[in-house]
């Protein structure tokens, strides 16, 4: 019987020592295991190139008296996707130095949702509202006439010339930079120095993969590269000009027209007061580059139709 039990007691203490061997050997195991893949992987390494990105732009954005202001005007209606649309817009500005956001809601009031929306970016911005009446309102698969935004754009322009003189208004440029496209962060350095009207190309607009300024060989606009409609006085789209700030200024005539302007011709009606053809800046490696694209948002597929989604489930 004693010596059963030694025999027990050798075991139980053979079978701790394992334990206790399994238990100190297996993390060096893994040690091992994980350095002879690291050596591999960095074995793989020395063979790639590193690219190493120079971080430009910091938070919060910068704002320097030398650089002038880019006024950025945004028209925005209420809808499912508009607090989707301005945020990720709003993330975009973050990155540009001296942007004034000027943000013209299509609504009888201004919105919660929108005002808490500026409040949160840490943006400088200036936050308007008109409503469209009723008139300019074409339903039924129509298109409209004015284009949205129409009134909000001319508002804006309004602001502009009410805050700023001609005579000692710092250098800007202003920007029509509607919700539903993505901008390059180069697009807004390239316009920053805009001495009258800058120009560039524009993706996903007139049924082309890109609508574009024509440049000669001296670096003139000469024409456009467009489908539709291409007799336009200026055959660009709304998100394809900046406008020098003074040149606004000096020309408060000079508004969209809400009245007798043919489909296409909104941009035209605008530019025809403040430049001709041969006053054009281009910009983008002489309009050989796309910096800013109509991507537009898919309209979500809901079981109701909402319009005021804010004042139906309160700030979302
Ligand atoms: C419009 O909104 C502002 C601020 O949100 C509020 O103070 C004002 O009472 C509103 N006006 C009307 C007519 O609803
Ligand atoms: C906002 O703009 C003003 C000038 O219009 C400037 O003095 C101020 O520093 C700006 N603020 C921010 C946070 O950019
Ligand atoms: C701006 O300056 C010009 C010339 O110095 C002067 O004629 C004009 O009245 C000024 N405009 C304003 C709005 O002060
Ligand atoms: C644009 O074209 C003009 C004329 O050919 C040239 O002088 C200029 O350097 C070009 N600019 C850019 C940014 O490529
Ligand atoms: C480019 O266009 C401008 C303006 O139309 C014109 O004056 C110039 O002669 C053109 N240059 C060439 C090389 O065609
Ligand atoms: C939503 O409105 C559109 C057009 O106004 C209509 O065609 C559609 O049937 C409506 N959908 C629902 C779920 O009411």
């Amino acid at each position: 019987m004693k010596k059963y039990i030694a025999r027990n007691t050798v075991i139980l203490i053979l079978v701790m020592l394992c334990c206790s061997l399994l238990y100190n050997l297996w993390p060096h195991n893994r040690a091992a295991l994980q350095s002879v893949f690291y050596k591999g992987k960095q074995a793989l390494c020395r063979n790639m190139k590193v690219v190493r990105t120079k971080y430009i732009y910091t938070r919060p954005p910068p704002w320097s008296s030398g650089l002038p202001v880019i006024f950025a005007i945004t028209p925005t209606y209420s809808r499912p996707v508009q607090k989707a649309e301005l945020t990720r817009l709003a993330n975009t500005f973050l990155h540009v130095p001296n942007l004034h956001w000027i943000v013209v809601e299509d609504s009888k009031n201004t919105s919660t949702l929108v005002s808490h929306l500026l409040q949160s970016t840490g943006l400088n911005y200036t936050h308007l509202h008109v409503e469209t009446p009723l008139k300019f309102k074409v339903t039924g698969g129509k298109k409209r006439i004015p284009p949205r935004g129409t009134l909000q754009r001319n508002l804006a322009l309004q602001w502009l010339r009410q805050t700023f003189s001609v005579n000692d208004s710092h250098p800007g440029v202003v920007y029509f930079a509607d919700d539903d496209n993505t901008y390059s962060l180069q697009l807004f350095e390239e316009m920053r120095f805009t001495t009258k009207v800058s120009v560039w190309p524009v993706a996903f607009v007139g049924g082309l993969p890109y609508e574009s300024p024509k440049v000669n060989s001296s670096g003139k606009v000469y024409g456009w590269r467009v489908i539709f409609d291409p007799h336009r006085p200026f055959a660009i789209d709304m998100a394809g000009f900046a406008v020098n700030l003074k040149l606004i200024l000096t020309k408060p005539q000079a508004r969209f027209k809400l009245t007798g302007v043919k489909a296409g011709y909104q941009e035209s009606s605008l530019l025809t007061d403040l430049v001709s053809l041969s006053d054009l800046e281009p910009k983008a490696s002489n309009c050989t580059k796309v910096l800013v694209w109509h991507t537009r948002t898919q309209t979500p597929i809901l079981r109701k139709n909402i319009t005021g989604l804010a004042d139906l489930i309160g700030e979302i």
